[in-house]
């Protein structure tokens, strides 16, 4: 009887845990909201069993059903048929320390849903996709697990949607497969027009095969509501550009391809795509405050990186892009002489600058621009004669400056992977920690592009060649920054925009005044940016008669607070800073921050940052606007409380203007407190800079 019973309750409890997975297995979990619960993103199979998802701000809908998939060369699409699975969910909140960054600590705070498919008919392949959403946006990754018939999958597509939800202002720039190195646009999302946009100045190649856009994608609903589009831990994949269908408010990911190959990415499985990721923000200063990109990365795999102290530098640089000096020797104004190093080298140590870049040191240059066969050229590790490596970089020892490295592949990789070892560890033994890189021209082999997989690869090689041998890699004419510092915190700044060296030489006239009003809600958003601002000889006379940077000197200060870099150049002619009062704000300012403070902007008009510096307790502020004028109010209430500080105040001046009068300015010193407030005129194409120094207490 007993035992009758026991195998009775046996079945009973058997049937009721079938049950149970199977009412798991019909109805999983497929939403998920943030821990505020103000996002949230939602998935959904379509009746043909298409994946889609759809992502809601408050009660509005931000991205309306879009559709995932892919294509493959070598198998059928994998975008229909599909089944769930299951589904799970998972949170995290943790508070990680940025090695340097724009703040110490960072909240990384999420609820994650990975929903499981299958294909309901053979080949039976599996997908999943992971949603993460966060108080600041939210993103996805899709990862492809093993198949039963396949080992790898080379996919020339990668059809994942975007269906907005309005007409919505953009700032773009062409989706050039080369080069970021354009002006951004103001238009609507149905006006975006990229095609018309293949005849940049740029230093590389212009590569605009559709019509399309590269991330950062920055955009604002009539309802004032801000977005950004990027991706987040990019490896071993290729780039994204984001291709705009206009009329119907909808972009779908457009992968950088190599025409060499024919497929945009090979990879072995299984594996996960980088993030896709949009920042979601009521204001336009919430944007620069996310760490939405950095938190979609992997923690820090280098441990300690003491090696690499954030620094301000100055260099052997400004004046190539002058035309005052040249980097190659035949030129006969070689500019990377042991002699002008050394005065570099006095100044840093006088002014206390860091770090001393010396471009145009090594063989090779005489090649460089306007050649086609520039593999084997550039050698990396060999000097011209004029110039003393090691007695430079002992020099610079003796006055606590260091060298920084530089390394101009002329977008011959396979030249520079062959030197790697060779390079690296040579600057290893003399003791140099940073290196600045260039990819210049149009990338060896034919067919391969700046921001495809295989450039891809490569850029990351360096960065783990640098991790090696304790070296912190800025690379120009770089992919774009996916957050990956956080991983490898030798990844210091990168270019990838139009920096200030388009002012010297670009046939357009110059980055016009309100370049970096729209950089600090685009570009910024994905990583340091090395900008090299400081040019106090605005008019660049008498180098340049055609040329001129279009802002005020008080905004080339101010940009060493708003643009952020753990290495910030003070990159005009040493001469030029001579008897300027205004260069004591280059000497004060901090290049690592404790906590950034955005306190207004909008995109494409103006925006002030203050940031307080780790160690000193001392807090930097900087705001610009673009070609209009326009009063600032400063509330100081970001300051500490019962604390007095020490504030220098450089403003435009009364009639300053960034064409008519660039280098008026006022200085002021005065005391302020968390009590205060002020207001500040900015001139057209204008800046504001501020250094507060807490008092002796
Ligand atoms: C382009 C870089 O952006 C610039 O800074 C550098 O001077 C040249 N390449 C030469 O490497
Ligand atoms: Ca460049």
């Amino acid at each position: 009887m007993m035992l009758k019973y026991s195998f009775l309750i046996i079945i009973v409890l058997f049937v009721m845990i079938l049950s149970g997975c199977s009412k798991q297995e019909t109805s999983p979990k497929t939403s998920v909201s943030s821990p505020s619960g103000n996002n949230r993103i939602a998935f959904q199979l379509n009746d043909d069993g298409t994946p889609t998802y759809t992502v809601q701000h408050q009660d509005k809908t931000v991205i309306d059903t879009s559709t995932l998939g892919f294509e493959f060369k070598n198998q059928a699409p994998l975008k229909d048929g599909f089944k769930i699975l299951g589904s799970q969910l998972k949170s995290k909140n943790e508070t990680w320390d940025m090695v340097w960054g724009e703040q110490r600590k960072v909240s990384n705070h999420y609820n994650q849903l990975t929903v499981r498919l299958i294909e309901t008919q053979a080949p039976e392949r599996p997908l999943n996709i992971i949603f993460r959403a966060y108080d600041d946006g939210v993103a996805f990754r899709y990862e492809l697990p093993k198949q039963k018939d396949a080992k790898e999958v080379i996919i020339t597509d990668e059809k994942t949607q975007f269906q907005l939800t309005g007409d919505h202002t953009c700032w773009w720039i062409p989706g050039d497969w080369d080069s970021y190195e354009h002006l951004y646009n103001t238009t609507r999302f149905s006006e975006i027009d990229a095609l018309a946009k293949q005849n940049s100045p740029t230093l590389t190649r212009t590569i605009i095969p559709e019509n399309a856009v590269n991330p950062p994608l920055t955009m604002r609903t009539s309802e004032g509501l801000h977005l950004s589009f990027h991706e987040a831990n990019l490896t071993d994949y290729s780039g994204l550009t984001f291709k705009v269908h206009p009329s119907e408010l909808m972009m779908e990911t457009c992968l950088v391809r190599s025409d060499r190959e024919g497929y945009s990415v090979k990879r072995d499985l299984p594996f996960k795509t980088p993030w896709r990721s949009i920042q979601i923000s009521e204001s336009a200063a919430g944007l620069i405050e996310s760490r939405l990109i950095v938190n979609l990365n992997e923690p820090n795999k280098l441990g300690d990186v003491d090696w690499f102290k954030p620094i301000k530098y100055v260099g052997i640089w400004w004046e190539m892009h002058l035309n005052k000096s040249a980097w190659d020797l035949a030129s006969g104004k070689h500019g990377a002489t042991t002699e002008n190093a050394k005065a570099y080298i006095d100044f840093a140590a006088e002014n206390g600058i860091g770090g001393v870049l010396v471009e145009g040191w090594n063989t090779g240059w005489e090649h460089w621009i306007g050649f086609e066969d520039r593999e084997g050229v550039f050698d990396f590790v060999t000097p011209y004669p004029d110039y003393d490596l090691e007695g430079v970089v002992r020099y610079g020892k003796e006055k606590g400056v260091e060298i920084i490295m530089h390394n101009e592949t002329s977008a011959a990789p396979r030249t520079y992977d062959q030197q790697l070892e060779t390079a690296y560890s040579m600057m290893h033994r003399l003791g140099i920690h940073s290196v600045k890189s260039g990819y210049v021209g149009k990338i060896i082999p034919d067919g391969e592009y700046h921001h495809g997989q295989w450039m891809v690869n490569h850029y990351r090689r360096v960065i783990e060649a640098g991790a090696k041998y304790q070296v912190a890699v800025n690379a120009h004419e770089p992919i774009h920054p996916t957050g990956l510092r956080r991983t490898y915190p030798n990844i210091i700044s990168r270019e990838g925009l139009r920096g200030q060296e388009f002012n010297a030489w670009s046939p357009d006239g110059g980055n016009p005044p309100e370049h970096l009003s729209i950089v600090a809600f685009t570009r910024m958003l994905a990583g340091p940016i090395d900008f090299t601002p400081g040019v106090f000889n605005i008019k660049l006379k008498p180098y340049k008669e055609n040329n001129h940077v279009n802002t005020t000197l008080a905004q080339q200060l101010a940009l060493y607070v708003i643009v952020y870099s753990p290495i910030q150049m003070a990159c005009d002619l040493i001469e030029h800073y001579e008897n300027q009062p205004a260069f004591q704000f280059i000497r004060d300012v901090g290049v690592d921050w404790e906590q950034t403070k955005v306190i207004n902007g909008e995109v494409g008009d103006f925006v002030t940052i203050a940031r307080q510096e780790r160690e000193t307790g001392n807090w930097f502020l900087g705001s610009l606007t673009d070609e209009n004028p326009r009063s600032i109010t400063i509330n100081f209430d970001f300051l500490d409380v019962d604390k007095e500080y020490q504030a220098i105040i450089y403003r435009d001046g009364q009639d300053a203007h960034w064409d008519k009068n660039p280098t008026s300015i006022d200085i002021e010193k005065t005391v302020i407190n968390k009590s205060m407030a002020k207001t500040f005129m900015l001139a057209p194409g204008g800046g504001l800079a501020i250094s507060l120094k807490l008092k002796d207490s």
